[in-house]
């Protein structure tokens, strides 16, 4: 069973040896190891189940570091980097060729980005590679926001979970990338449509399943055991009340139901963004046979938790 703790040289040690260690990050934990090592990144995609299709992100402890593995970074992307990490946002970036195929699925772009969470980046400064890290989770499932969610899925599977805390943000980062010349947002995550505006303007290439250039998108992510119907819970609750559901709403309370969860009473998306997988997850172990979810305002980080919801849904 894997340790958890927050020794990072013991994790730094880990990861040179080319085994797997749980992160901490703002959005959720990682499953990282050396993205410079074919060992560990085999070794990623066999612990999580996950297909050698859908390619990994590149965790680095800042920009200088994010050169020395890319080419020259278009001016706008840099802008984006300069503005917004460490945070929640993926830039995709032409790789050199100290990142192996394997990391990018064999695309000549690879994903990018600079955590913000301090034992992270100061595990960063401790090695002299960066960390690929998809979710812990095994692959399809809801993505982990605490140490104890990634033990216990992939606790048989790993020696070494660093504690970090519950995460801040709780949804995955937002990936862009330049397209032919335009700016593309690929997901919808920790940093807000708003946010990016400023910065020009992007056209959305969301939920690519069927393209092999954005793999990760599929549609049916996220998804716990019990099915997931989202709509309007006033509507909603009358009619699926008789049998044994669970509700997500967003400021809403239901006294009556026992295993209804309000993710924000104040009405704050980034709360209920930070609150969304944990609850998923107690939802999926409380033996309800259906959620009920609540279409949260599309604005804000209300996209990417209906975005969450939807690949919740859709199986
Ligand atoms: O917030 C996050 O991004 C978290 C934390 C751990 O950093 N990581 C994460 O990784 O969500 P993962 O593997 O669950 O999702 C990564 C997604 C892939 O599924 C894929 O869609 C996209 O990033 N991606 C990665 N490399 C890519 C590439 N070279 N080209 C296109 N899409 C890529
Ligand atoms: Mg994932």
């Amino acid at each position: 069973m894997a340790e958890i703790g927050s020794d990072i040289s013991r994790a730094a040690r880990v990861l040179e040896s080319e085994e797997l260690v749980g992160i901490p990050t703002e959005t959720v934990y990682g499953l990282a190891g050396n993205a410079q090592s074919e060992t560990a990144i085999t070794s990623i995609f066999a612990t999580k189940n996950r297909p050698r299709f859908d390619p990994l992100i590149a965790h680095v402890g800042s920009i200088e570091a994010a050169h020395r593995i890319v080419h020259q970074v278009p001016e706008p992307l840099l802008a984006l980097m300069e503005a917004f990490w460490p945070g929640p946002l993926t830039v995709l970036l032409e790789k050199r060729d100290n990142i192996p195929d394997l990391m990018t699925s064999g695309s000549s772009r690879v994903a990018v980005r600079m955590p913000r969470h301090p034992l992270t980046l100061e595990l960063l400064t401790a090695i002299p590679f960066p960390l690929a890290a998809p979710s812990a989770n095994p692959f399809g499932y809801v993505s982990p926001t605490t140490a104890q969610h990634v033990a216990d899925q992939l606790g048989e599977r790993i020696p070494y979970i660093l504690d970090g805390g519950p995460c801040q943000v709780g949804v995955e980062s937002t990936i862009v990338g330049l397209e032919e010349g335009q700016l593309t947002v690929y997901r919808l995550g920790g940093i807000e449509l708003e946010a990016l505006r400023p910065f020009g303007e992007f056209r959305m290439l969301l939920n690519q399943s069927s393209n092999p250039s954005a793999p990760g998108m599929i549609k049916s992510h996220y998804a716990p055991g019990v099915p997931v119907i989202i709509g309007n819970l006033a509507e909603l609750v009358p009619e699926y009340r008789d049998g044994s559901v669970g509700i997500i709403a967003f400021q809403q309370s239901f006294p009556d139901v026992p295993n209804a969860h309000t993710l924000s009473l104040a009405g704050s998306l980034s709360e209920a963004a930070a609150k969304l997988f944990a609850t998923l997850r107690a939802l999926d172990r409380s033996g309800v046979e259906l959620i009920l979810a609540e279409r949260f305002p599309d604005t804000g980080l209300g996209r990417a938790i209906n975005d969450r919801l939807n690949r919740a849904a859709a199986r």
